[in-house]
């Protein structure tokens, strides 16, 4: 039975190539072309925002009703792979998720509503899924609605699905109250609500998909803990046997030295000089002096406090008075931009801020930089660590989540170090990090170089984590 085909339908609420907000959507376009590569039968389903429908021209492809709204379907290709993209007129805004920072308040029954007419668009257009695979809280409530609907119809189209959910971010829940969300008062009873009716969707996907997978093997230990697990730890031990951590894979596609068609020179394991070339790029970018010999730091991130800022801002000062350059490159919390761009005004040749996230400028940092800095306070899997090692730039991480599991610090292990990891979450622990990697620059530049051609050798594939989900997968359905 290994080796039979699956049909898996892979909701999710952002797909990279069509819509994106961060790293979710790298995963939505690599794994579902990763189980197809499989030999399996995908299709993907996501919702028809109106930017998505207007940049690809996408012409309608049939009507359908749910919850007894009336829904439209478009069709969409991703590869060989069909994306199915539910319109509704809660999806004709701006924004995805949130507009100027503020999360649109009807969220809760925006993503109720997409997740209950998943259910009849796969009816629709008739993909009788083995598998429905769903992600972070947007589709929490698909397991519910998928076992609700087997319940109703224990013969019906969705008899022998399973159900897995993914938790790409714990912090993120989706949480409301249930007058907030009018679409699922019907459901009042089967939610079996005590006194106070909240829904969280996050929760509700966790209590109800048959199997629950985190990004990387340690977030998936660190949420099962009071400390890690974002007020989920309870929820998430009552279903320990069902979790399993699976770590995502690097797209070596997009993430590739030796093709990449973003930055100026290219690269390899056997001739690190085009690398050279990137850097003194990435410095005429910076505004910083031409300079092959000072150590060069990059960040490309969300600019939130899960990013390390709240230790990362206290210490600009003291690396200013290093000999070298830092880039920061991002969009988020106007507070960590306003003291970012700060700094950077205060020191133009060691510091530049890019308040923006253009690819060109990502795939430059990533491989201009000599270090790549990732001192995240939590960091389910994290993905630039894994294109960092690829570029032979090496990471700066905390010892948390998929850092932890990606890269290898030099103090831990120095016969396999691939970077420089610290573990507490302070300013303190993170300098002395940065002083020591700056210190390896300059004193040990062969080992230097000999760390970044084993980091290059480090390889994350799509296809590994897409065989482990196949094995998961098997297992819920037999
Ligand atoms: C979220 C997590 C990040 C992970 C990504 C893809 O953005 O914060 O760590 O890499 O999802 O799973």
């Amino acid at each position: 039975m290994s080796d039979s085909k699956l049909k898996i339908a892979f909701i999710v609420s952002e797909v990279e190539d069509i819509i994106k907000t961060g790293g979710l959507a790298d995963v939505a376009k690599a794994l579902p072309l990763a189980y197809e590569a499989l030999g399996h039968e995908v299709c993907i389903v996501m919702p028809a925002y109106q930017v998505v429908i207007d940049q690809f021209n996408l012409t309608q492809h049939g009507e359908f009703t749910s919850s007894m709204r009336q829904f439209k379907r478009y069709e969409h290709d991703l590869g060989n792979v069909k994306v199915h993209l539910i319109g509704h007129t809660c999806f004709d805004r701006e924004g995805l998720y949130a507009e100027n920072n503020v999360a649109y308040s009807d969220n809760g029954e925006r993503f109720g509503l997409f997740s209950a007419a998943v259910i009849d668009v796969l009816q629709a257009v008739n993909f009788q899924p083995d598998i429905m695979h769903c992600n972070d809280w947007h589709t929490g409530l698909v397991p519910f609605f998928v076992k609700h609907n087997q319940q109703q119809f224990a013969e019906g189209f969705f008899a022998n699905t399973k159900t897995a959910l993914t938790i790409h971010n714990a912090a993120f829940q989706g949480s409301f109250e249930l007058h907030e969300i009018p679409m699922m008062q019907p459901y009042h009873q089967a939610l079996h609500f005590d006194q106070h009716p909240h829904i969280n969707m996050m929760k509700v996907g966790i209590a109800h998909a048959d199997k629950i997978t985190a990004v990387s093997p340690t977030y998936a230990q660190e949420i099962l803990t009071d400390l890690g697990g974002h007020g989920l730890h309870y929820v998430l031990q009552n279903r320990s046997s069902d979790l399993k951590g699976i770590l995502n894979g690097c797209d070596y596609s997009q993430w590739d030295p030796t093709t990449d068609p973003f930055i100026p020179a290219h690269f390899d394991i056997n001739d690190l000089s085009g690398k050279a070339k990137c850097k003194a790029a990435l410095q005429a970018k910076a505004g910083f002096t031409d300079s092959p010999d000072t150590p060069l730091i990059g960040m490309v991130c969300r600019l939130t406090a899960q990013k390390g800022f709240d230790y990362i801002v206290p210490i600009l000062r003291d690396l200013m008075a290093h000999n070298l350059g830092l880039v920061i490159v991002g969009t988020g919390d106007p507070l960590v931009c306003q003291q970012l761009a700060d700094v950077s005004r205060m020191h133009p040749t060691k510091f530049k801020f890019i308040h923006g996230f253009e690819p060109e400028l990502a795939h430059l940092v990533e491989a201009g930089s000599d270090f790549f800095l990732m001192p995240s306070e939590f960091e389910p899997c994290g993905l630039n660590q894994m294109y960092s090692l690829a570029y032979a730039t090496l990471p700066i991480v905390r010892n948390v989540g998929g850092l932890s599991d990606t890269v290898v610090g030099i103090d831990q292990n120095p016969q396999e170090a691939t970077g420089f990891v610290f573990d507490s979450p302070s300013p303190e622990a993170l300098l002395i990090c940065i002083r020591r990697a700056l210190l390896l620059y300059r004193e040990q530049p062969d080992l230097f170089v000999t760390m970044q051609k084993r980091a290059m050798e480090t390889k994350f594939t799509w296809s590994d984590a897409a065989i482990q989900f196949e094995a998961l997968f098997q297992r819920a359905l037999h």
